[in-house]
């Protein structure tokens, strides 16, 4: 129903007052913009404020006491689900959601998923049901239809270490494409030539990206996909590095190194290989991602892929503030690019560790 005065709107309404989610739809905004308006109109863009203000004399919307609650601060929360916030990388991308949240006087409700898609949209449903200004979600799938229908309701949305497939959704992601091609390429360049490679379910977009990365090193150098020896475990954590590892050493033509979908799964990893008296990486080299704070604590410190934690979450709390706020223009599509750190359990203390 398209109308030009909100009459129509009215009649659709029946005698119901026009509520502040009525103006957020007839303006084009998310609730956490109407709110601004209301309450921190300097927040807002002048050309945004007009479309509410035009939205609330067509609605005669008159602000209540939802809009007071409103002001009492639902909608300055920001819902996270992230996969796992045992796993230290989601916890040092937290921080920076938190550090930007913080400077605009807003709180941040975190969730894990657990790569459970189940999980994920129900935390989703708390979260709008609570009133979010908008939510930060790492996808527990491929499919993002919910969030675009999360995004149409009101509720802003940023995904968060996931490219997005859909231009109407902003995201912040690192390229793993080029992250794992490093990581194989620098185990290539030490003369592995049977590279295990220890990855998560093809339902989480990163991981199948790695794997893509992979694949792309090993055909610059010249080789096919019998260099890469795959097991897939169901959980990006260490009883997964653990499994995989297991899984490998199994092998009569076992890898002379490892690479891990992270570095939660390189600490399993890394375990396994000792409990079955295995040096690293002078039997087997081992190579993490993520570089989060204990990658370099280690015995062997770990050689792994580094991605901008810290920023990856600012940057994505920040484009969600600006998109509630109706300072963006369109959604942003922000890709940070990973960097290797090499350590001993590639190279070894002598830096050697050539296969
Ligand atoms: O988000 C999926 C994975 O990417 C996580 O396990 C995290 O470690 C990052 O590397």
């Amino acid at each position: 129903m398209v109308t030009t005065s909100g009459r129509a709107d009215a009649s659709r309404r029946g005698t119901r007052r026009a509520s502040i989610s009525d103006v957020a739809q007839q303006a084009g905004v998310s609730l956490g913009t109407v709110s601004n308006v209301l309450n921190r109109p300097d927040r807002v863009s002048e050309a945004t404020r007009d479309r509410v203000q035009r939205a609330i004399e067509q609605l005669s919307f008159v602000p209540n006491g939802s809009a007071r609650t409103l002001r009492a601060g639902t909608l300055t929360t920001v819902g996270a689900v992230l996969l796992d916030i045992a796993n230290p990388f989601f916890t040092e991308v937290a921080r920076g959601i938190e550090d930007r949240l913080g400077q605009d006087d807003h709180t941040l409700m975190l969730a894990s998923s657990d790569e459970d898609p189940v999980r994920e949209h129900r935390y989703l449903r708390l979260f709008e049901e609570h009133g979010v200004l908008g939510v930060l979600v790492t996808p527990a799938e491929a499919e993002i239809d919910h969030l675009l229908a999360l995004q149409r309701r009101g509720v802003q949305v940023v995904l968060l270490d996931r490219r997005s497939p859909s231009p109407a959704i902003a995201s912040v992601a690192v390229d793993d494409v080029a992250g794992a091609s490093m990581a194989v390429t620098h185990l290539l360049g030490l003369g592995h030539r049977r590279i295990g490679f220890i990855n998560g379910p093809s339902t989480i977009e990163q991981c199948v990206d790695r794997r893509a990365g992979m694949l792309r090193a090993l055909t610059t150098a010249g080789l096919d996909a019998s260099a890469m020896v795959e097991v897939e475990v169901p959980f990006l954590n260490a009883d997964g590095g653990e499994a995989g590892a297991t899984e490998l050493l199994a092998l009569d033509d076992r890898p002379t190194a490892l690479f891990c979908v992270n570095d939660l799964t390189a600490l399993g990893a890394m375990r396994t290989l000792r409990a079955h008296g295995l040096r690293i990486p002078q039997d087997v080299a081992v190579v993490g991602y993520d570089d989060v704070n204990f990658a370099s604590m280690l015995t062997t410190p770990l050689t792994s892929v580094r991605q901008p934690t810290h920023e990856l979450g600012r940057t994505a709390a920040d484009l969600l503030l600006r998109a509630a706020n109706g300072l963006a223009e369109e959604p942003a599509h922000v890709e940070f690019q990973p960097e290797l750190v090499v350590r001993a359990s590639s190279v070894g203390a002598d830096g050697g560790g050539t296969a």
